[in-house]
């Protein structure tokens, strides 16, 4: 992935590929790194579409150097300010000084925040198109898929809508940028994951934002993290729509914050209760060895949810609240919860579970369990009735 690479007629990719990284937005694993995608589109005049995170200027430029092949840079279009694609406007700009930078009226403040610029930019309206000579490019906004500045920008030559992080996923490119060069259960895993932890918050922006694009002849999805879109846009936007939705499927997730087995035993007995209620897919996540990343992707997937938590100095245990946290800030529906808690002196866990049940406002299901130090054989039953319970919730 060292070279500018044609992606269509007149356009490159110019992106790369993070592997130093260890956490995106500082809170979300990357064992498989991450892929900022920019673009470079030559009319009779030429553009960039984004840019990249800081720390991958070099590359970046030379790759745009390629793309150019000694031609000038005329536009940049920002369609989002987040640094990992913003991040290097700046340097950008010296290289190429006489480069005009398009951004809506919500990009200008946080491009002169950021980054001091005012002077070069050319503010763009919802809907407003641009000519290049061979492409004339139009700009939409998708407010707050990410930011309330978000947007992105088609090119009618060619039928490729530049979508920014709207379908965009983890993981880097591993030699082809596109679906077909790809293993479907390897981009759809991670594009989840990106969607759980970056997106889902605003399912309902991306409700709109579908609507709204929806009018536009769209062959090819181009985002800016992940995966190239070309082959099957029905089933990448089927995709998009489900999750905002909130369509799952049929499985559950059992949480857990354990520091000496014992809740987790409760929760073992929750995933045998499942399993033997039917539930093929049931995903077992100690909260503090999985990252967050991983069982909120897990949680948006599937139907049921049980969380089980022993007492940590009076409140629920730290990892179990930072997921029960994250998750309740993606405004989660159409789910079944069950909880649990353990205590050795002063109840804690459950309580604080049991009031997260009644903000979160999912389908209960029960009983809700709660332990004194070690669960005995009528505890664990209730564990598994707990289960079986959960699994007749998650498979209608
Ligand atoms: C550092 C620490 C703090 C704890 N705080 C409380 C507490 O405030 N109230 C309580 O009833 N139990 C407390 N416990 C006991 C645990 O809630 C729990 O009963 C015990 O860790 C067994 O569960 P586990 O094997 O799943 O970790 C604490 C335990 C530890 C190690
Ligand atoms: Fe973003
Ligand atoms: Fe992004």
């Amino acid at each position: 992935m060292n070279k500018a690479i044609s992606v269509g007629q007149d356009i490159f990719w110019v992106g790369t590929n993070d592997l130093e990284t260890h956490l995106f937005e500082s809170l979300w694993s990357l064992p498989r790194g991450v892929a900022y995608n920019a673009y470079v589109i030559l009319g009779e005049k030429t553009a960039a579409i984004d840019t990249v995170k800081s720390s991958q200027f070099d590359e970046y430029l030379e790759k745009v150097r390629t793309a150019l092949s000694g031609r000038q840079l005329d536009y940049l279009v920002v369609n989002h300010m987040e640094p990992d694609h913003s991040g290097v406007i700046t340097q950008l700009r010296e290289a190429y000084p006489d480069v005009k930078i398009i951004g809506n009226a919500k990009t200008l403040p946080l491009l002169k925040g950021y980054y001091g610029i005012d002077s070069g930019v050319v503010q763009v309206a919802d809907g407003e198109t641009l000519d290049i000579g061979g492409h004339v490019l139009s700009f939409h906004a998708i407010p707050m898929v990410h930011w309330p500045e978000s947007m992105v920008t088609y090119d009618a030559a060619t039928k490729t809508l530049f979508s920014n992080d709207a379908f965009g996923g983890y993981g880097i490119h591993e030699g082809g940028l596109f679906d077909d060069e790809k293993s479907r259960v390897r981009w759809e895993s991670e594009m989840l994951r990106y969607y759980a932890t970056i997106v889902a918050r605003f399912s309902a922006s991306v409700q709109a934002a579908l609507k709204k694009l929806g009018g536009l002849a769209i062959e090819k999805i181009y985002p800016s993290h992940g995966t190239l879109f070309r082959s099957d846009i029905a089933q990448v936007i089927e995709l998009y729509d489900r999750w905002s939705k909130q369509e799952t499927e049929s499985g559950a997730v059992v949480v857990f914050g354990s520091m000496y087995g014992h809740t987790r035993q409760m929760a073992e007995e929750v995933t045998r209760g499942l399993s033997e209620g039917g539930v093929k897919t049931v995903c077992l996540h100690d909260a503090s060895r999985s990252n967050l990343s991983y069982i909120l992707s897990d949680a948006w997937r599937y139907r049921g949810l049980v969380i089980l938590s022993c007492t940590y100095n009076m409140m629920l245990f730290p990892t179990v609240a930072a997921f029960c946290e994250k998750f309740q800030n993606s405004m989660p529906k159409k789910r079944s919860l069950g909880i649990a808690g353990s205590y050795s002196w002063s109840s804690g866990a459950l309580p604080a579970l049991r009031k997260f049940a009644d903000e979160i406002k999912l389908d209960r299901v029960g009983p809700e369990v709660e332990v004194l130090t070690a669960p005995n054989a009528q505890n664990l039953e209730q564990c598994h009735l707990l289960g079986k319970n959960m699994a007749k919730a998650v498979s209608n």
